[in-house]
């Protein structure tokens, strides 16, 4: 297995540009293979969890074919998709089992999805409640709740479902399922979770509205749909793989990091809000909107930080960020509380345990919540081995903290990354 040796750095300066958004990557390939034509995908990232995304689809008969700059998307309609003749392989991604778990439901042969160990050990009732619920026969083969899952085809009806979490994969599976439903689907969720399904459908020409309540509790409705239209999606760069550089670029003394073309939809730029609150010198230049995406060039400056609380409504617009979120108040003035956070447990690893455990083994004084955790910074971080517990986002975040840390950093299976940065390291390098 793959590590890495990291040390200590000095003034990152340039411009560099990241990968492709994962999550708007993985809604493209799905929509537009559901979608009447083609879709055409700029920028679209290819990194394990999407390519298992246009596995499953190639599986169920839809041809997707790379060209030079673009990925093609041959859509079938809402009811072209053939029954897969094996189990489909959903890889480590937790968006594409959520999300097909939403159309398969809503198609009339059976089908089943699988993943690698830490996929099959998240949960999946949360999809499989309001998708039974609406008619779909979803089953977890184990009967623990997780993938394995088996979808038996079901006759839909619309549901106004009260989400207990703010997901989008969640809210993403119940509104494409909602597409085959007869009447209309909604589905209430405590705060606004990222929203490029409804950006996305509404383009592919879907009866879907979203409402924000002044409580900050979020509505967003769908109606079934004859079909949907292949579309031209220009995927924004990743916010989410943006914000190791931009963790970087504060923390590194003398640093000053142009990250151009990233997605800057306030549904997930909350890691922006954090910096600034904790002192950051960062800027949005050249802000435009590309395919109804907002998006812009981030400029990160070295600037001393120090702690903030982070909780709330924030919560889901930087919940991947965590991680890196922790380095950076690892390596700030004072005290970060981070709460309301318990959705870290169930993601690729449980983030919760995986950063204390990092962060301590750096030095760092770190104590773990059940919703989070109270990072007091200002330590100074030594170099350290770190596992990256095969979670993309922890090899990523603790590099950066290798950065900044005295002696050697080394990241266990590192290789993990590929999940949604297959490059990072190589621009690490290059910078
Ligand atoms: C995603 C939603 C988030 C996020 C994940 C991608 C998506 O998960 O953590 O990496 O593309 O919809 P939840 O919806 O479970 O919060």
């Amino acid at each position: 297995m793959s590590a890495k040796s990291i040390y200590t750095g000095n003034n990152l300066k340039g411009e560099i540009t990241v990968p492709g958004d994962k999550s708007i990557s993985h809604r493209s390939v799905m929509f537009g293979s559901i979608a009447l034509g083609t879709t055409r995908i700029t920028n679209f990232l290819k990194g394990a969890d999407c390519l298992s995304t246009i596995k499953c689809f190639q599986r169920m008969g839809i041809e997707i074919t790379e060209e030079k700059d673009c990925i093609l998307v041959y859509g079938k309609g809402l009811r072209g998709l053939s029954a897969p003749s094996c189990t489909l392989d959903v890889g480590n991604s937790g968006t594409t089992t959520r999300l097909l778990s939403g159309i398969l439901a809503g198609q009339n042969f059976s089908s089943a999805m699988s993943g690698d160990e830490s996929l099959n050990s998240r949960p999946m009732g949360r999809v499989m409640t309001p998708l039974n619920k609406m008619g779909a026969r979803i089953q977890s083969i184990n009967n623990n709740n997780c993938a394995p899952l088996k979808v038996e085809p079901g006759d839909l009806h619309g549901i106004h479902y009260q989400s207990p979490v703010a997901s989008a994969q969640v809210k993403s599976a119940v509104l494409l399922a909602g597409l085959y439903a007869n009447g209309e689907t909604s589905v209430d969720e405590p705060a606004l979770s990222r929203n490029h399904t409804e950006l996305m459908l509404r383009s592919f020409g879907a009866d879907i509205s979203s409402t924000l309540q002044e409580n900050g509790t979020a509505t967003a409705r769908v109606h079934p749909c004859k079909e949907l239209y292949g579309q031209t999606i220009q995927v924004p760069g990743d916010i989410s793989s943006a914000a190791y550089f931009i963790a970087a670029g504060l923390l590194v003394p003398g640093s000053e990091l142009l990250i151009k073309n990233v997605g800057t939809n306030p549904t997930r730029a909350g890691i922006l809000n954090v910096c600034r609150a904790m002192g950051a010198d960062i800027a949005y230049l050249n802000e435009r909107n590309a395919g109804g995406e907002p998006t812009a060039d981030i400029l990160a400056r070295y600037s001393p930080l120090h702690g903030v609380t982070i909780e709330g409504s924030l919560i889901p617009t930087l919940i991947d960020e965590i991680p890196i979120i922790a380095v950076m108040a690892a390596c700030a003035a004072g005290t970060t509380i981070i709460k309301d956070a318990a959705e870290l447990k169930v993601k690729e690893t449980n983030r919760i345990y995986t950063v204390t455990e990092n962060l301590r083994a750096m030095g760092a004084d770190v104590t773990p919540t059940d919703d989070g955790m109270i990072i007091e910074g200002g330590k100074p971080l030594k170099g350290a081995r770190i596992k990256s517990y095969l979670d993309h986002r922890i090899a990523m975040a603790f590099a950066i903290a290798g950065l900044t840390s005295e002696g050697e950093t080394i990241i266990e299976n590192s290789q993990c990354v590929d999940v949604s940065y297959p490059e990072f390291f190589n621009t690490l390098e290059q910078l």
